[in-house]
């Protein structure tokens, strides 16, 4: 979903609206959020001769480098600017100024305390002061700093232990866990293993700068030997695709510092070449920070603006990336899952979001509008065509009713003026009711003195039925006027006492158009003559054009036979039925026909709406047309009124309606965001609820198994001591019978020893004798010396004795011959008997040890028979305890099957319990998906 068209943001614009978001920072050096002021401050402290523009230039200096080795050197540099631990108090104030200018709320934050402790700074005081400025900023600011002590590769595995240990002795809740910084090519993460492991055996939260400056090789150590959560920069993952699935499946965020690997230079170049968001796309968790804010001259929006401008990221993607942020942290899951919450809110009413959200708006109500307004427009005009309807047929005839009382009126005041000269003809008739008078003089007389009474009329006359014409002074019958040849006569003659009305004509008497009121007089029964009265015509037409209440009112009088018209344009000398090209005349028709019925008809261009009503005595009828426009015009004025009205509270509805339901909407957006953040909370709650569930259910069913494990072993060892028992009685029987073999045996040695002793005397004795054989052979031996003394003394008497002594020489000869036989003889004799002795002395040695031997083997034989006494002792004691032990491990099964199967209820329950947990976090996701499609 794209926000709006992204091109249209400036920086400004982004900036501001960025800086109102809440956002989480998690890698940052404490000691590289100082600002410069401070370390002017610092420098000049130390160099109080120098100027501050001079300090400058030397400071200039100390960030003047071009890889991470220069970096840290710098980085040291203004360590050593420090004079004591509350010169941290300044970096403290200057991290505050830091995380509100960039509307940050939680920060993770590296402490490096080795440069600082080799100045001798103590590091219980710098915890001490590290936790009460933590404190004071969350009480003035709200903002949460959290401390990662790091260890730093700089100075060796010793002073990273030497580090753990002091953070074990001063711990405190503010600082979390441990990092690895400094120069990642001379302290190797591999060689720090101990000291992570070690710091999370105590509930120490791990992470290391690794991939910043050597290969992925040190990311790797990182995360397979140093076993981090996290990954400081992690850039050169970028070259190694198996650790970049690695990274995202495992899900180890990287701490990304876009800005902080351009200054270092190993890796980027250029923000444009940077990896992070080829590691977005991967699916890495991703998060950006700073490193080092005053070293790097940039700050977290920057690095934003940087993202969205340079490194191309899109708007919705950069709302993920600071997601991650909190998503990546160290914190409890339910603080992530609220600073999450606010996110969304301030992320929907953020500056950027505001136009979309205007459109969103409008295009909201609009659409409700459409919804609405449809049915309830139709509802409107059916209700003002039925209201007007209703109201202009009243109207209409109200209207009608006033132009039949009208009429009424009219034929009333008509009736009148007609009634006058009838009521007089009457009277004359009355007057003449025995006939005419035969003094025709009285007669005259009678005329003339009405036309005097009643000068208004002055038309009054009578004829006898001889002819003779009686009349007033006014009028004066032409010559030749046959009064019996006219119509007024011979029509009241016809009428035969009723009175008749004449059609109009030119009457010769006055010499103009009149209508003629006559009478019969009768004389007995005969008909003595008329009287008569001549209504001039003009009068009439006065007269009905008087009664007309309104300028397009036609007005007429209608004979009974439907063709004779009073009009007020009828003309002298015209026809009536030429008035108006006779319309009049079928009009008069259709009149008669319809009665009382309204007629309607054109007159001209015009609509008309006619009635008639009878003019009683005269038989005609007094006719009043009115324009339908005329007529009608209340009731459409009035229409035309409620039309307006209806359109206006229409409009009036709607704008109300859609203004209620653009409050309704942004409440219900709040609510929702409300309702995405505690749905989250919950789904979060239940999740972690399913996972206990989960893991309880787990626990208990390995304790299922355990116990059915005890049970089986249970059985095994009741088996195994049975077969222990039996072995044991086995044994005792063996053990009585080796015994007596032993006994026998001791017996036998001691014949054994009895038979030696034998030996030895019989080899003694021997010895004895053998002694004696030794003197015989010393005895032979002296014998054949004797024999060889003689020999020589022989052989010297040989050489006195001549021939003679040749003999004496051969038998001396033969006689030494012969002792040297004896003497080799008795040799052999006596290097055996030798010999014998010498075996016999061995053997009286032999069978003397032999004896030893002996008393030792009966000493050892009485011992087995003690031992085996006690062992037989003991495999009774074994046996009858296997039988005691059998039996209370066979009570002990009975009880832990009992328990079993209590256990295995409740681990049906757990899993139940369980399962519910699961649902109901399944639950809470689909909450959580309906309160986000609320809120869509
Ligand atoms: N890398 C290593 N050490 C550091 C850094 C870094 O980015 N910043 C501060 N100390
Ligand atoms: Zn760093």
């Amino acid at each position: 979903m794209r926000l709006f068209k992204d091109d249209q943001i400036t920086k400004s614009e982004f900036m501001h609206a960025f800086k109102e978001l809440p956002k989480a920072e998690l890698h940052l050096h404490l000691e590289a959020v100082v600002s410069r002021e401070t370390v002017r401050r610092f420098y000049l402290r130390r160099h109080p001769e120098l100027s501050d523009e001079i300090a400058d230039e030397e400071i200039n200096k100390i960030f003047t480098y071009s890889d991470l080795n220069g970096f840290i050197n710098a980085y040291i540099a203004i360590q050593d600017l420090y004079e004591n631990v509350d010169d941290l108090d300044y970096v403290f104030a200057d991290l505050k100024n830091y995380l509100v200018r960039n509307g940050i709320v939680y920060a993770e934050v590296y402490a490096a305390p080795s440069a600082f402790m080799k100045k001798g700074f103590d590091f219980s005081k710098m915890v001490e002061l590290y936790r009460r400025n933590i404190l004071k900023i969350k009480s003035e600011t709200g903002i949460i700093v959290r401390i990662l002590i790091d260890v730093s590769r700089t100075f060796g595995m010793e002073n990273a232990e030497k580090n753990l240990q002091l953070l074990l002795a001063y711990r405190v809740n503010e600082i979390i866990g441990i990092g690895l910084g400094g120069s990642e090519q001379k302290g190797p993460a591999k060689l720090f293993g101990d000291v992570f492991t070690k710091a999370r055996e105590n509930n120490l939260v791990t992470v290391a700068h690794a991939g910043e400056d050597v290969g992925p090789e040190s990311i790797w150590d990182a995360i397979e030997i140093l076993n981090v959560s996290r990954i400081g920069h992690g850039i050169a993952a970028m070259n190694d695709e198996t650790l970049m699935h690695t990274l995202a499946e495992r899900k180890i965020p990287l701490e990304i510092c876009p800005t902080s690997n351009i200054f270092t230079k190993k890796f980027v170049k250029d923000l444009s070449e940077h990896p992070m968001k080829k590691f977005f796309d991967k699916g890495i968790v991703v998060t950006l920070n700073t490193d080092d804010p005053l070293f790097f001259g940039v700050e977290l929006l920057d690095e934003y603006w940087n993202a969205y401008s340079k490194m191309g990221f899109k708007l919705p993607e950069l709302k993920q990336i600071l997601q991650n942020s909190f998503i990546a942290s160290f914190m409890s899951e339910s603080q992530k899952g609220s600073f999450l919450a606010s996110l969304d809110l301030a992320w929907e009413n953020c500056d950027l979001e505001r136009k979309k959200k205007l459109k969103f708006e409008m295009g909201f109500v609009k659409r409700s509008m459409t919804l609405i307004g449809a049915p309830v427009a139709a509802i409107f005009i059916l209700t003002t065509l039925i209201v007007t309807g209703v109201i202009s047929k009243f109207t209409e005839q109200q209207a009608y009713r006033l132009m039949y009382s009208n009429i009424k009126e009219c034929v009333l005041s008509f009736e009148k003026t007609l009634s006058a000269p009838s009521k007089i003809t009457e009277s004359i008739a009355w007057l003449f009711k025995d006939g005419f008078f035969d003094d025709d003089e009285k007669n005259i007389q009678v005329f003339e003195n009405i036309s005097q009474v009643y000068s208004d009329f002055p038309g009054f006359y009578g004829c006898r039925s001889d002819g003779t014409l009686f009349c007033g002074p006014n009028i004066v019958p032409p010559e030749n006027y046959k009064p019996l040849e006219e119509e007024w006569y011979t029509g009241a003659v016809d009428y035969g006492g009723e009175m008749f009305y004449s059609d109009v004509y030119e009457s010769p008497l006055s010499g103009s158009r009149v209508v003629t009121i006559s009478r019969v007089i009768f004389k007995g029964d005969s008909v003595d003559g008329v009287v008569a009265f001549d209504f001039p015509l003009t009068d009439l037409q006065n007269f009905v054009g008087e009664i007309k209440s309104d300028e397009l009112d036609r007005s007429f009088i209608l004979s009974p036979e439907g063709y004779f018209f009073m009009h007020e344009k009828y003309m002298p000398n015209q026809n009536i039925l030429t008035v108006e090209n006779g319309i009049y005349h079928d009009l008069g028709e259709t009149l008669l026909l319809a009665g009382d019925d309204f007629v309607y008809g054109k007159a001209g261009d015009i609509d008309y709406v006619f009635r008639i009503c009878p003019i009683p005595i005269t038989g005609w009828y007094y006719v009043l047309g009115k324009s339908i426009k005329d007529v009608n015009s209340f009731s459409s004025a009035t229409r035309l009124l409620l039309s307006v009205s209806f359109f206006v509270l229409f409009f009036v509805i709607m704008t109300i309606t859609a203004l209620i339901i653009s409050r309704m909407k942004s409440k219900e957006q709040i609510a929702s965001y409300r309702l995405i953040g505690e749905t989250h909370n919950l789904a979060v709650s239940s999740k972690e609820n399913a996972a206990t569930a989960q893991e309880q259910n787990a626990a208990v069913k390995e304790i299922v198994a355990t116990m059915e494990d005890n049970t089986a072993l249970s059985e095994d060892i009741s088996q195994k001591i049975k077969d222990v028992s039996g072995v044991a009685k086995k044994t005792s029987v063996n053990v009585t019978e080796g015994v007596s073999y032993l006994e026998e045996n001791v017996r036998q040695l001691h014949e054994i020893a009895n038979a030696n002793q034998a030996t030895i005397n019989g080899i003694k004795d021997l010895g004895d004798k053998i002694e004696n054989i030794w003197d015989i052979v010393t005895l032979i031996n002296s014998v054949a010396d004797q024999a060889k003394i003689i020999a020589f003394n022989a052989e010297l008497e040989a050489s006195t004795a001549g021939a003679a002594g040749r003999n004496f020489h051969i038998v001396a000869t033969e006689i030494r011959r012969l002792a040297d036989g004896i003497i080799d003889g008795t040799k052999e004799i006596k290097s055996k008997i030798t010999e014998i002795q010498q075996s016999s002395d061995s053997l009286i040695l032999a069978s003397e040890s032999g004896t030893e031997k002996i008393q030792e083997g009966v000493a050892n034989a009485k011992n087995l028979e003690e031992r085996f006494s006690s062992i037989k002792n003991a495999s009774e004691i074994t046996a009858d305890s296997a039988g005691a032990i059998t039996t209370i491990i066979q009570q002990q099964t009975v009880a832990s099957e009992q328990i079993l199967l209590t256990l295995r209820q409740i681990a049906s329950g757990v899993e139940n319990f369980s399962s519910a947990t699961a649902q109901i976090s399944v639950a809470s996701e689909t909450l959580k998906a309906i309160a986000e499609d609320l809120n869509k």
